[in-house]
């Protein structure tokens, strides 16, 4: 019989897809706590390329994407050697604990997701069941590893809570305490990152407008370019947050400075209190320059070497797989499953 894994206090999970540059919101809502967490948690991060083909990748640029993104994490701050860094595709642990899930999961849970909702757009009889079962496949990717904080930005607070809701119902059904809750991990002005050219929408990979976001590949002229074109209005900066309510653009300028400086927002406005966009513009040009001026040239220079970043990726599959490979024995134990190399049950 297989012997219980016990389940971690402090152990982190999280990634990103491979479906196009990296942005200044996957920096502010993830990565950059990704790399803070580091100092304390043991970590697995994770190119989701599984996930990135519910939605149609030309297989001759996801390898391109994967690299990509995983030389994004590096750039970023993420240490291979510390924490484990992987892309999904590799580790069969992932896909094999997903279709149990969708087993677990119900389809009430599932037509709440406001992900598919918007993703699926009006044609949703067109959309692949893979987008459709996406969170269950996302709750085995933290799940395979007990893992126990997942830090993310907000918008994917709502598959967190159907992590959990996967983890409590299988611990019921089996009646066995198999996986934990997951803490989200979402907090500061970065953890929702608005369009530059409309702040009521999130930036995102697949706004049609490169104008909306910068990307960490943007060189420092672009970055300055799109801050400057930024939407804003008319008004002076106010004195305090409650001043921004209604205010969507000044709102996300004002959080994105906040989140890049490591102030509160009510800080970075007492020093523009009264000020035009204009000289608060040249001011955050500035700062996102700075910081991400170094990310940029490092993602390039580890690109130029994709070998590289092909053994990391295969070091850490190998270092992901060992770790799930007892949870997953665990589980087809419970589960009821035939498993005469674990012994009889
Ligand atoms: P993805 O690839 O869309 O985004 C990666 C991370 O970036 C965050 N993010 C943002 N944060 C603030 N403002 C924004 N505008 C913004 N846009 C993106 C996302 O919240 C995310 O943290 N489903 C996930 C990937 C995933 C995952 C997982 C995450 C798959 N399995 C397991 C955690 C744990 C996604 O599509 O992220």
């Amino acid at each position: 019989m297989s012997p219980s894994v016990p389940i971690p206090t402090r152990r982190v999970f999280s990634g990103a897809q491979p479906t196009g540059a990296m942005h200044l919101g996957n920096y502010l809502g993830a990565f950059r706590n990704w790399v803070r967490l580091q100092q304390s948690y043991e970590c697995l991060y994770c190119v989701v390329d599984l996930h990135a083909i519910t939605v149609w990748q030309d297989p001759k640029t996801l390898a391109d994407q994967t690299r990509r993104a995983a030389a994004a994490f590096i750039a970023a701050g993420v240490d291979p050697k510390r924490s484990i860094l992987f892309n999904q595709s590799q580790v069969a642990a992932h896909s094999e604990l997903a279709w149990i899930f969708n087993c677990v999961a119900r389809v009430g849970w599932l037509n709440r997701m406001t992900q598919f909702k918007d993703k699926a757009g009006k044609n949703r009889e067109r959309a692949s069941v893979g987008l459709y079962v996406y969170p269950t496949l996302m709750a085995a990717d933290i799940l395979a590893y007990k893992a126990t904080h997942v830090p993310v930005g907000e918008d994917q607070k709502q598959h967190l809570e159907l992590t959990r809701d996967i983890a409590a119902r299988f611990n019921q059904d089996f009646g066995a305490e198999v996986f934990p809750l997951v803490e989200p991990v979402i907090f500061g002005p970065g953890a929702r990152v608005m369009s530059l050219r409309d702040g009521t929408k999130k930036m995102s990979k697949s706004d049609p407008s490169d104008a909306s976001r910068i990307n960490l590949t943007d060189d420092a002229d672009a970055i300055a370019r799109k801050i400057r074109r930024a939407k804003t209005d008319p008004e002076p900066l106010p004195d305090s947050a409650t001043g921004l309510e209604g205010r969507p653009e000044a709102a996300n300028l004002v959080g994105i400075f906040a989140a890049l400086a490591d102030r509160t927002v009510d800080d970075v406005l007492g020093e523009f209190a009264g000020k035009g966009f204009a000289e608060f513009k040249n001011a955050l040009a500035e700062l996102a320059v700075a910081t991400l001026g170094p990310i940029t040239e490092e993602m390039l220079r580890l690109e130029r070497d994709p070998a590289v970043i092909d053994r990391i990726l295969a070091d850490g599959a190998e270092r992901a797989a060992a770790m799930a490979a007892p949870v997953l024995a665990e589980v087809r134990h419970v589960v009821g499953f035939l498993d005469p190399r674990h012994g009889r049950r």
